[in-house]
């Protein structure tokens, strides 16, 4: 089999993970480089003797990159949605695959004794179009990680309302990609809470949109809506409820900022990968913690985050951050989940300064709500 059919196979086959490992060259600087793949946007991790560096590409660039991944590594142990590959090539260019096909009924089994908020899943029919519970009604092995993600989000979004007594809600998803989240949580909110909703997902994906829209037509859905667009150029009338679940980069700070204008009361965001402070960060203070690009890379994340918190604090809201999922799961595990009380907590802004001064940065948010230093 061909390299380039190997290659779309796989595409079509839905990547879940990637490591290309073997290089044919001893030398080569990177020993493996691993692909993630979260909704189609691609985490590439390459793995030196002593570092590790991340960037993010689109299946278009992740296709491209593979093709030279295949001329520089003689091996690829992949998991895609349908079972796991192991691919071995020789320096003639000589192919071999092996491919074992994935059996679905292994999780459920496992966990059956788990409480999931989501523990009607069986009857939620999306499910099955969603490929994440087979038509034997197992939750497939490969999506469980993102079965796990959407009940545990859906949990706290019912924790942050659950003593509000709430008849009707308006929410708006940003950045909802093929919308797990959007459609369980409208599921979860009509016929488990049955609380009245107006659901809102926005994505820039108009063929993510398009296929949501089939969704909601399909199981007649009322008052769920997807909007092909840019969060900035969105704008909704009374919106209770601002969420988004990996929304990338300053797809946050957008979504964020959004949220503040409108002043909706409750704002549930788990950030994405963060790429902003990581080119900026100087520190004469901290200066040796910034020499190690890993510790540089979570500092990254860890500032840009407090500053969004602060942001939220400073504007009215009392604002949690918590652990969305445990880390052996996802890196991206941080949940930021605030309430509108209108009490401007002004320490917040000094906090931001602080950090600004010590770590020498702009920041999205910030920008876009005119606060903090000028740097
Ligand atoms: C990593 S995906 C997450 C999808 C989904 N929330 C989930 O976790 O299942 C991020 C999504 O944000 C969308 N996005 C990024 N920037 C955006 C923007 N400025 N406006 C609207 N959507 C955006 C991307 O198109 C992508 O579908």
């Amino acid at each position: 089999m061909k390299i380039d059919n190997i290659i779309n196979e796989i595409f079509e086959e839905e990547i879940v993970s990637l490591t290309f490992s073997n290089p044919f060259k001893k030398s080569e600087k990177f020993k493996k480089i691993t692909i993630d793949n979260i909704d189609n946007m691609y985490t590439i991790s390459e793995y030196s003797e002593t570092q590790v560096f991340h960037k993010h590409l689109s299946g278009f660039e992740t296709k491209r990159l593979m093709h030279e991944l295949f001329e520089t590594y003689k091996q690829l142990d992949g998991k895609v949605v349908t079972g796991n590959y192991n691919i071995r090539v020789n320096k003639k260019g000589n192919v071999l695959r092996r491919f074992s096909a994935q059996t679905n009924q292994v999780i459920e089994s496992h966990n059956r004794s788990k409480n999931y908020i989501l523990s009607n899943y069986k009857e939620m029919e999306i499910l099955k179009d969603l490929k994440i519970v087979s038509h034997d009604n197992e939750i497939i092995s490969t999506m469980f990680d993102k079965f796990k993600q959407i009940n545990k989000y859906v949990e706290l979004v019912d924790d942050l309302i659950k003593n509000d007594d709430l008849e009707k809600l308006k929410i708006v998803d940003f950045g909802s990609g093929k919308s797990y989240l959007t459609f369980a949580l409208y599921e979860y909110l009509v016929n488990v809470k049955q609380i009245e909703v107006e659901v809102y997902g926005i994505d820039l994906k108009e063929s993510v949109i398009k296929d949501n829209q089939a969704l909601t037509e399909k199981y007649g859905y009322k008052n769920l809506n997807f909007i092909h667009g840019d969060i900035n150029d969105i704008e909704i009338d009374n919106v209770d409820m601002m969420i988004s679940l990996h929304a990338c980069d300053i797809a946050t700070d957008l979504a964020l900022n959004k949220a503040l204008a409108w002043k909706v009361k409750y704002i549930v965001a788990v950030p994405c990968c963060q790429n902003e402070l990581y080119k900026q960060l100087k520190s004469d203070q901290f200066e040796k913690m910034l020499d190690f690009n890993i510790i540089k890379e979570r500092m990254s994340a860890l500032i840009t985050d407090t500053v969004r918190s602060n942001v939220l604090q400073y504007k009215g809201y009392n604002t949690q951050v918590i652990e969305y999922i445990d880390s052996s799961h996802s890196l991206k595990n941080l949940m930021i989940r605030a309430r509108f009380t209108n009490h401007t907590d002004h320490k917040a802004l000094d906090n931001i300064i602080e950090l600004q001064n010590t770590y020498n940065f702009n920041q999205k948010l910030l920008e876009l709500q005119n606060i903090g230093l000028k740097k």
